[in-house]
């Protein structure tokens, strides 16, 4: 039976007003901010609610996985006989039209009260038309390409049956060995913020209620990514000012989007598990932020509160629900627990009422109670899943993504004629192609670099390929990816015969093209590393190749940044493409010989070495900084590598050149409210058409608290023809002057102010400014 008092409007009206009082209550002592009404949603929830057992309420609350994908160690046991008893409120894990309408059915037809279930999935990037991994996506620096993303996802999901996507994730990372930071935009707050943004308009739309629409659900709410060491799932530990500046922006911004749910995160803030950290998930996202959606847990969150150090399981579950998480993911604590805590007084059944209210909203907002199936059929799935338009999309994203990161004498682009020796474990490669977090993806579908290569360069081309080595040799990386269900394929020949095939057939080439990198299981959850260097098995037969004295193509398929001292003192040219998605192979080739020139910059820091980490852009200058001479002591330096990064933040070259002028001020003292504009005259200084991101930093060398060397606060992306000019104007606004200070305000301070526009954090021309709050009166003698 599907919500059978939907059309009976007395019913409605009467428990209308029930409703608006307990609303009222509710917005009294539980809302800062009254949510917005809607009144016929107000009067479907209410009439629900009205007739809801106290079992049933928790049941909403109740997330359990069922089907494809695990992605903890434990899976909800009796998920059917638990929606017929209206124990269940969601499902995650569970597409396919025809999968999806057999529980839905069950919920909506066999349930006391017939409530729909929500259908929650990994949607990281892309669901059947898989998209570069979100790191490379972020490279782009291209919101309206990446919101485009996420509504392709989106479309091709609902019309499998999922409603719900645990999407975006906007975590910051600053440190290359976790894993996950393959699945988030990188290390900069500002960026971060736009792409969260984007991300759940293409996800949500306008409408929740369209059917193509999914509901986003930001994570890990928070600071998941500052994992100690990068070690997933490790201690957090951060002051208050750093995590307002640097890695609550991205959140906040999703938040502001609308996105209707989000997840609390694995690790402790400030000595408290997020899921049970009442400041985190009550005083901040709902106090502070407005947030009008609801709580879920991680997998299992609840129930590894005890092994955090939280008491036990029963008392895990009334601190999370006391702190504001609405669902439980998979632990199942609520459903067991709840009803006795409540017996007992120790928690108030208004808290229930609450979290079951939230997630009837989000129902309600999903058009659930409309169409529980929301149109999903095989019919629909097979027509909107893998379109060519959708794949043309995938290749579009691929190439924005790709970073050049060395062009020695334009190695690169390729000429589409001669003999290439294309080799290395990915070269040939379908299975890696779709990075980690794949989701419904199907890597049988991914097109090779081999094959793109076939596509893009023709007949004229001839190519010799040869693998040349395992992704790694190392037996006990290899033990613990067969053990994770995530084998390594392993030729059967030595890796001296397999590297001797690959140096022969360079010996008859014109030009070596290595496609080198990591396994796709390398990186994601669960995927950290402590030598994020290339396998030293690949790195051998790299050796080997640079020693046939041909020039040596590195093409790079990975999930994270990489140290690559070697390679960038070796290769001729690098291009870094990560995980590129279904259409990877076609558009690598569309970089390699040509027909795409390279535009993507680095959204995270490329160390020298492991030790250099965290290493990011917007770091402090501290007391002593090191500025260069090298006979400098008592600084802050290492004796044993430089500073820098082997590759910047915002770094990324192009088949083309691009020089700046200086920046010209419309002002240098300003007032107030103020608009300045700062301009540089951009030239495109070689011979082929291309695509420049041209950034903005803004750095105060003075003020309250220290500030970042300097902070990212603007980037145009500018598409010149050769020898064209462009003249790029940024408008600075007293807003891109703020920051939290001491007492966490969010505000500006008056004094001088450093303007730095150019190709990547440290490449910039700079001019200096000086903006008070108000005019300087004249003193009167
Ligand atoms: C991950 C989340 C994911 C969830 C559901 C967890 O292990 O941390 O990112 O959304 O599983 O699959």
């Amino acid at each position: 039976m599907f919500f059978r008092s939907r059309n009976n409007k007395r019913e409605m009206k009467e428990n209308k007003l029930i409703l608006g009082f307990i609303g009222l209550m509710v917005s009294g002592c539980l809302y800062a901010q009254p949510p917005v009404s809607d009144p016929q949603m107000d009067a479907l929830v209410g009439d629900l609610m009205s007739r809801m057992t106290l079992d049933e309420k928790i049941g909403q609350l109740n997330l359990l996985a069922v089907g494809f994908d695990v992605t903890g160690p434990q899976l909800s046991k009796d998920a059917e006989t638990k929606i017929r008893h209206g124990l269940v409120g969601g499902i995650l894990n569970t597409y396919t039209p025809d999968a999806v309408r057999k529980l839905q059915s069950l919920a909506v037809k066999e349930s006391r009260l017939g409530i729909p279930l929500l259908f929650g999935y990994d949607l990281i990037h892309g669901h059947k038309t898989v998209f570069p991994i979100p790191l490379a996506l972020s490279c782009t620096w291209n919101p309206d390409l990446i919101e485009r993303s996420a509504c392709i996802a989106a479309t091709e999901a609902s019309a499998d049956g999922i409603n719900w996507t645990f999407s975006p994730m906007v975590d910051i990372a600053r440190d290359p060995r976790w894993g996950r930071i393959a699945e988030g935009a990188g290390e900069d707050p500002y960026l971060g913020a736009q792409i969260a943004r984007a991300m759940v308009r293409g996800y949500q739309g306008d409408d929740l209620s369209r059917s193509n629409a999914l509901m986003a659900c930001v994570k890990h709410f928070a600071l998941y990514g500052a994992a100690e060491a990068g070690r997933d799932y490790n201690t957090v530990d951060m002051s208050r000012i750093r995590m307002y500046q640097y890695y609550l922006p991205p959140y906040q911004a999703a938040v502001e989007a609308g996105a209707g749910s989000v997840m609390s995160s694995f690790n402790e803030i400030n000595g408290v598990p997020a899921t049970a950290n009442h400041w985190l998930l009550t005083d901040l996202l709902r106090t502070q932020w407005g947030f009008q959606g609801f709580v879920v847990t991680d997998y299992a969150a609840i129930s590894e509160m005890s092994e955090h150090g939280m008491g036990d399981f029963r008392k895990d579950a009334a601190l999370a629900l006391n702190a504001g998480v609405d669902m439980d993911m998979v632990s199942e604590a609520y459903l067991n627990y709840l009803p006795e805590l409540v017996a007992h007084g120790e928690i108030s059944e208004s808290m229930i009422d609450q979290a079951c209210r939230r997630i009837l909203e989000a129902k309600y907002k999903l058009g659930l109670f409309t169409d529980p199936y929301r149109g999903c059929t095989m019919e629909r799935a097979r027509r909107e899943m893998l379109t060519p338009e959708n794949r043309k999309a995938a290749r579009e994203m691929a190439e924005q993504s790709f970073v050049l990161l060395k062009n020695d004498r334009q190695l690169l682009p390729l000429k589409k004629s001669g003999v290439i020796a294309l080799v290395g474990p990915l070269a040939d490669d379908q299975e890696n192609l779709l990075g980690c977090c794949r989701g419904g993806g199907d890597w049988q579908q991914a097109v090779s670099l081999r094959t793109g290569i076939s596509h893009v360069a023709g007949s004229a081309v001839t190519i010799l390929h040869a693998k040349g080595a395992n992704l790694t040799d190392d037996p006990a990386l290899r033990a613990t990816l067969k053990a994770f269900g995530e084998e390594i394929p392993v030729d059967s020949r030595s890796p001296r015969e397999m590297v001797a095939e690959a140096v022969a057939m360079a010996a008859r080439a014109d030009v070596v093209v290595a496609v080198l990198g990591e396994a796709f299981s390398m990186s994601g959850e669960a995927a950290s590393r402590s030598d994020i260097g290339l396998p030293e098995c690949q790195r051998d037969l790299l050796q080997a190749l640079v020693e046939t004295g041909k020039p040596v193509v590195l093409v790079l398929m990975n999930g994270r940044p990489l140290t690559l001292g070697w390679e960038a003192e070796h290769c001729g040219a690098i291009l870094e493409t990560w995980f590129g998605g279904t259409e990877a192979g076609n558009a690598v080739a569309d970089v390699l010989f040509g027909n795409y020139n390279p535009s993507g910059k680095l959204t995270a820091t490329f160390p020298r070495n492991v030790g250099q980490i965290p290493i990011y852009y917007n770091h402090k200058n501290t007391g002593r900084p090191y500025l260069s001479d090298p006979g400098a002591k008592y600084v802050s330096r290492f004796l044993d590598v430089s500073n820098d990064p082997l590759y910047p933040f915002g770094y990324g070259l192009s088949y083309t050149t691009f020089a700046y002028g200086d920046i010209k001020l419309s002002q240098t003292n300003l007032i107030g409210d103020q608009t300045l504009l700062a301009s540089v005259a951009v030239t495109n200084a070689g011979r082929r058409a291309g695509e420049e991101t041209v950034q903005l930093y803004l750095s105060q060398p003075a003020a309250s608290v220290t500030r970042s060397v300097e902070d990212l606060r603007g980037f145009q992306k500018v598409r010149l023809q050769p020898g064209e000019t462009r003249e790029v104007t940024f408008r600075i606004t007293p807003d891109d002057l703020k920051f939290y200070n001491g007492n966490l305000e969010y505000d500006w301070e008056p004094g001088e102010f450093i303007v730095r526009i150019g190709s990547d954090s440290a490449s910039l021309k700079s001019a200096t400014v000086r903006w008070s709050k108000q005019a300087v009166t004249a003193k009167t003698p």
